[in-house]
């Protein structure tokens, strides 16, 4: 198949969570399997690696003619293409300190477009051009891409055998602009219909209605999503759920303890010493006692989804115990304050880390022994399956990718990979956390079984692939 993935980040070139996971990963292990791929994002910042291709793309929108570069990249039996334009170069990715960018509808129009462009004029690795290709967009910032090919290229005949498949990665976030902006897209009016949501422009309902085929990242979410997790959009989902299935991410290469360059030692689930040294590492840098005591980590944006709320409601219960919780994140105000507070209550057992950091996120993991991700909603979560790989066991809400990736612990089992709770309420929270410490410190064997049974579980791409491969073949027909 020949597969052009486009999406607004993409590791390791820009990243602020998953999607950026995905977007470096996927691509990789689509082309290991033979796919011919072609990815697509922003230029935010320089990447030393990647060389102007010489290659422009000029896209006439919001009354101006917008000039893009493409700069190429080809690593990984992937050519990762670039799309320099004025508008991407910022502080932040979607926004800064004082909100999201008001162009991003804009922006990510212009990425949309860019990436058709490439489709039809860039060849792949191999050097010839793509042929039908399926488009694999992601969320709402390329949810206009269907639309664009179904109501401008396909009509002028270019590009008729390609189709869009789209990932669904977070309903939470829709791209929701005023009617006005329609205006300046470049869209023929027939296609308000596809966009409008209760007369607002949406570009993310535009992707659902106008795809050929919805990949939701875990089967959970792809049928919470229809009932009470759609963020107004379940309807929509419904009425196209013959169209949508669930695929539960994998994990990148760069995240195996056996081999990851961020750690001070490296170990495997045959031989944990390693981890004591990230321990030990952990604690030292961030000026906490270096001792053999529980550890308790997290690493999160910090979002009302994320359900760092109730990590704060029990922390004087966690940390009446003898442990140490290491909490690392960036967002919202209100819980960064949480993380400094902490920090001065309980000085020699809490670190609230502010900021974002891709060496102490793999510290966090491999220096933890149990990992805390009580999000409220999860559409699959990456940290869970990067927590149970390097050996901190998981507790978790039980929605989402986190029911289908975590298998909770209960007597007579001896399959489970960590704990699971629900409903999502700080008792159930504290209950799961407190039967986690139990095991740990008085059933260190059980305990020891439920680590091992997570570091070998396989979350290979690999196996995500071969599904996503056969949504595309689904779609070419
Ligand atoms: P989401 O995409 O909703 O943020 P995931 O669990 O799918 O949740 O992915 C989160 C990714 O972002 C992981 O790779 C995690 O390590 C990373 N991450 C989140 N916050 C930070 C941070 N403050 N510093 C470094 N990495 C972070
Ligand atoms: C979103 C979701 C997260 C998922 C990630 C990658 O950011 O919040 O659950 O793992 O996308 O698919």
């Amino acid at each position: 198949m020949d597969v052009l993935f486009v999406a607004s980040e993409m590791a390791p070139f820009s990243k602020t969570g998953g999607l950026g996971d995905v977007a470096g990963a996927l691509p990789k292990a689509l082309a290991a399997r033979g796919d011919r791929v072609i990815a697509v994002s922003p230029r935010y910042s320089v990447v030393p690696e990647a060389t102007d291709s010489g290659l422009t793309a000029s896209i006439w929108l919001y009354g101006r003619l917008h000039r893009c570069r493409l700069f190429v990249l080809d690593r990984d039996g992937v050519r990762w293409v670039l799309v320099d334009n004025a508008c991407y170069h910022r502080e932040g990715i979607y926004g800064d300190s004082t909100g999201a960018y008001d162009d991003n509808l804009f922006r990510y129009a212009l990425l949309c477009r860019v990436a058709i462009e490439v489709a039809e004029t860039l060849p792949a690795l191999d050097g010839k051009r793509l042929e039908r290709p399926v488009f694999h967009a992601n969320d709402w910032h390329t949810g206009l891409l269907p639309v664009y090919l179904a109501a401008t290229y396909k009509q002028e005949g270019r590009l008729h055998g390609s189709r869009v498949v789209l990932g669904l990665h977070n309903l939470g976030h829709q791209g929701t602009a005023r009617r006005a902006a329609f205006e300046g897209l470049g869209l023929p009016r027939a296609a308000w219909p596809l966009v409008d949501m209760h007369g607002h422009l949406n570009p993310l309902k535009a992707g659902i209605v106008a795809s050929d085929a919805m990949v939701a990242v875990s089967p959970t979410y792809s049928r919470q999503i229809q009932v009470d997790q759609g963020f107004g959009l379940e309807g929509v989902l419904r009425e196209r759920n013959d169209r949508l299935i669930g695929i539960v991410n994998g994990i990148g290469p760069e995240w195996d303890p056996a081999t990851d360059t961020h750690l001070p030692a490296t170990y495997t689930a045959d031989d944990l010493t390693g981890k004591a040294a990230c321990k030990a590492e952990l604690q030292r840098s961030l000026g906490l006692p270096v001792r053999d005591v529980p550890v308790f980590g997290m690493v999160s944006r910090l979002d009302h989804q994320k359900g760092v709320d109730l990590v704060e409601a029990i922390a004087p219960w966690l940390l009446s115990n003898d442990v140490q919780l290491v909490m690392l994140g960036s967002g919202s105000e209100r819980y960064e304050r949480f993380f400094r507070q902490s920090e001065r209550r309980w000085p020699r057992q809490a670190r609230g880390y502010v900021g974002f950091s891709e060496p102490l996120a793999h510290l966090v993991e491999a220096g933890s022994d149990v990992f805390l991700m009580p999000s409220r909603f999860e559409p699959c979560g990456l940290n869970q399956l990067y927590s149970m790989r390097y050996g901190a066991v998981p507790v978790v809400h039980a929605t989402g990718g986190l029911a289908d990736t975590v298998t909770t612990a209960s007597p007579g089992r001896d399959d489970a990979t960590g704990w699971a709770f629900r409903p999502h309420s700080v008792e159930a929270f504290q209950a799961a956390v407190g039967y986690a410490l139990l095991t740990l410190t008085r059933y260190p064997e059980a305990f020891a079984r439920i680590r091992e049974n997570g570091m070998r579980s396989d979350w290979s791409w690999d196996r995500s692939a071969a599904r996503y491969q056969a949504v595309y073949r689904a779609v070419q027909g």
